[in-house]
C-alpha cells in the first residue's frame, strides 16, 4: 500500500501563508478555508495522510470545531495551529479539540518537524476499512548452530535459485555484525536493514523496497550493515516489521543468521513457516544441532516448522549419513554435496547455481527450491537409519537444549 501525505495551509493573509509555506514539504497548498482542504484532489486510491496548517488568521472556534470532526470522522488528518500568541487557555482548548501541535507564528523553523511528525503518526493510524494483509510469501530463516557451516551459502543458493526461475524472491541478512549476504553475491549495497531499522514503526513497504538492492537474478537483497556499530539499531520488532511487510508482497522470503541464536533470529524464526538448520557431518556441528533443535521445541516451533539440511554431506569425515536421523531424533530433510566449486563461483563473483544449473551441487538446490515453491506442505523424503550406529552417535550428542542467555551472549561470535 503507497501512503501519500498531503499538506494543505489554511490562511486568508498570503504573505503570512507564504512564510507558513517555505516551511512545509513541496506541493504543498494553499486555502482560505477550513471547508476548501477537504475538497483537494486525494489521489487516486492511494492511501492518504493530511496535515493541515491552520494559520493565524483563521477564527479559532471555526479551527476547533473542524479539529473535532475531523479527529472523528478522519482520524488519518492531523491539525497543526498556528496562534499569533501561545497562551495557556488557546493551549488547553487546541489540546481538548484533538489538535497535533499548537506553534506560535514566531516558531515557524518547529513547523518543518511538526508536520513530518503528524505524516509519521497518521500513517500509523489503521482506517476503518483495512483489512489484515494476507501473507503470500513462504518465509524461510536459515539457521546453524555452529558458524562456518554453511548457513550463507545455502540461503545465497537457495534465493538465487527461486529467483532465477520467477519466483519474487527477498533475501534478508541478519548476520548483522559480519554478514556476507552482499560480499557472496557481489553486491555493493547503498542501503541495508539498519536504514530500514531507524524509520522504526512508521516503514511501509515503499520505504523498505527502496532499501533492498537487486540481484543479476532477480532476487531482492536487505543486507546487513555496512558498518557493524550501526547493529545496534536492529531490535527485534524492526526484524519482524521487515519480514511481515515483504512476507505480504514476495512468494518467498530467506533469511540468513548469525550462529548464535539471538533474539533478532529468535523473533525471524518466530515470524518464519520454516526454520531450515544446516550442519555438516561432524560430531561438533550435530551436537549442536541437535541442541538448537531441542531449543526451538522448547520455545514452542513444532518439530514440523523444522528443517535439517547437511551440507557437504558427501564429506568423508567419519561420521555416516545413514547415522544421522537416529541421532538427531529428526528426518534429514535434504542434503547438498561438497564441492570446491562453490567458494570457486564465490571468487569470481558468481552464483554457482545461476552460472551452473547442471552441477550438482545446482541441481541438489534446485530441489530443494522447488520443494520450497509446493504450495502444499513440505515433505522432504526421510533417509531410513540403520538403528545400531545410529544409537551410539545418538549417545555423543546427548545435550540439553541451548539455554537462551548462554546462546545471546555469544550473538555476534563467528
Ligand atoms: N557445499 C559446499 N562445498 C564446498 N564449500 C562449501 C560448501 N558450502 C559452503 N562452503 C564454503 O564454506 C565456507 C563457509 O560457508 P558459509 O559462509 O556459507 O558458512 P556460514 O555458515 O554462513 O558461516 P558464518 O557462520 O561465518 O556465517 C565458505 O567458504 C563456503 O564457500
Ligand atoms: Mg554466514
Amino acid at each position: 500500500m503507497i501512503v501519500t501525505h498531503r499538506t494543505v495551509i489554511v490562511e486568508t493573509d498570503t504573505t503570512m501563508a507564504a512564510a507558513i509555506a517555505t516551511a512545509c514539504p513541496e506541493g504543498t497548498s494553499v486555502v482560505a478555508r477550513v471547508d476548501a482542504a477537504f475538497a483537494q484532489p486525494a489521489g487516486s486510491g492511494d492511501d492518504v495522510t493530511l496535515a493541515l496548517v491552520i494559520g493565524p488568521s483563521i477564527d479559532l472556534d471555526a479551527a476547533l470545531t473542524a479539529t473535532e470532526r475531523l479527529r472523528r470522522d478522519d482520524p488519518r488528518t492531523a491539525v497543526i495551529l498556528i496562534c499569533r500568541r501561545l497562551d495557556t487557555s488557546t493551549l488547553a482548548a487546541a489540546l481538548r479539540a484533538g489538535v497535533h501541535e499548537v506553534l506560535s507564528q514566531h516558531a515557524l523553523a518547529d513547523l518543518a518537524h511538526a508536520i513530518s511528525h503528524a505524516h509519521a503518526t497518521r500513517s500509523r493510524v489503521k482506517r476503518a476499512d483495512d483489512v489484515p494483509v494476507p501473507r503470500r510469501a513462504r518465509v524461510t530463516t536459515v539457521f546453524a548452530a555452529k558458524g562456518g557451516v554453511g548457513k550463507t551459502t545455502v540461503s545465497t543458493s537457495l534465493a538465487s535459485s527461486l529467483a532465477a526461475r520467477g519466483e519474487k524472491t527477498a533475501l534478508v541478512d541478519l548476520d548483522v555484525a559480519f554478514g556476507d549476504v552482499a560480499v557472496t553475491l557481489n553486491l555493493f549495497p547503498a542501503r541495508d536493514i539498519s536504514d530500514a531499522a531507524m524509520v522504526g514503526d512508521s516503514l511501509d513497504l515503499t520505504t523498505l523496497e527502496s532499501m533492498l538492492t537487486v540481484h543479476a537474478s532477480g532476487l531482492k537483497v536487505l543486507a546487513a550493515p555496512h558498518e557493524p556499530g550501526r547493529s545496534e539499531l536492529i531490535t527485534p520488532e524492526s526484524v519482524t516489521r521487515v519480514i511481515e511487510l515483504l512476507a505480504a508482497t514476495y512468494d518467498h522470503v530467506l533469511v540468513d543468521t548469525p550462529p548464535a541464536l539471538d533474539e533478532r533470529v529468535l523473533a525471524a524464526i518466530d515470524t518464519s513457516d520454516l526454520a531450515l538448520l544446516v550442519a555438516t557431518l561432524d560430531v561438533p556441528a550435530l551436537k549442536n544441532l541437535r541442541a538448537a533443535l531441542d531449543t526451538l521445541t522448547l520455545i514452542g516451533v513444532s518439530p514440523e516448522r523444522q528443517r535439517v539440511l547437511l551440507n557437504r554431506a558427501d564429506a568423508e569425515v567419519g561420521v555416516s549419513l545413514a547415522d544421522v536421523p537416529a541421532a538427531l531424533g529428526r528426518p534429514v530433510s535434504a542434503i547438498l554435496p561438497s564441492s570446491r566449486d562453490v567458494p570457486g563461483a564465490v571468487n569470481r563473483g558468481e552464483v554457482l547455481v545461476t552460472a551452473n544449473p547442471r552441477h550438482p551441487f545446482s541441481v541438489a538446490i534446485a530441489r530443494i527450491a522447488t520443494d520450497l515453491s509446493r504450495a502444499d506442505d513440505i515433505e522432504f523424503p526421510a533417509i531410513s537409519t540403520p538403528p545400531v550406529a545410529g544409537a551410539l552417535l545418538r549417545d555423543r550428542l546427548r545435550v540439553g537444549p541451548w539455554r537462551r542467555a548462554a546462546a545471546t551472549s555469544t550473538a555476534g561470535a563467528a
